[in-house]
């Protein structure tokens, strides 16, 4: 199959890519460029694992081509820490046991972000149906919904180093 060129901003750094039109965004970021915080699960769309936020939006990275990415923006798990200091949020998820394995946590962390950076104060009712979207095998979700809702109140209080980054 005949390459195509492609150009995509992930975490503010431009890649320009030689890639086959039917590779996965999915693969592209962990294979191409090394960004192996993003899961892979299901590979269908299910799970929510490979969760990124695309053009403002969260995605699931499994269910889109790279070319689709083409003179995109992208954020993945690594573009939440600032020179090496955790988010509020990954703080949070620490401080409130929101994981154990981890390997649904970076899928939740972008959705959470991308939720929270259009409604800054959900219900816990609002919360557990954005999480509803993201299959966690180890935490029962409650470390999760904690980790949401601190992050939410230390916003409001100011205590936060921001809300969501
Ligand atoms: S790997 Fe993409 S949703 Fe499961
Ligand atoms: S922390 Fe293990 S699957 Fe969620």
């Amino acid at each position: 199959m005949a390459r195509q060129e492609i150009e995509v901003t992930i975490n503010g750094k431009l890649y320009q890519e030689w890639v086959e039109p039917r590779m996965l965004l999915s693969d592209f970021i962990r294979e191409v460029c090394g960004l192996t915080g993003t899961h892979i699960g299901c590979e269908h769309g299910v799970c929510g694992a490979c969760t990124i936020v695309f053009d403002g939006a969260a995605v699931r990275s499994c269910l889109l081509f790279v070319v689709q990415a083409n003179g995109c923006e992208i954020q993945t798990v690594e573009g939440l820490s600032k020179d090496g200091e955790m988010s509020s949020l990954q703080k949070n998820f620490s401080e409130c046991h929101g994981l154990q394995c981890g390997f649904c946590t970076a899928g939740i962390l972008m959705a959470t972000t991308d939720f929270l950076e259009k409604n800054s104060d959900p219900s816990t009712r609002e919360i557990k149906e954005m999480l509803s979207g993201h299959l966690c095998r180890c935490t029962g979700y409650d470390g999760i919904v904690k980790a949401v809702e601190k992050t939410i109140e230390e916003n409001k209080t100011g205590t936060a180093k921001e809300l969501i980054r």
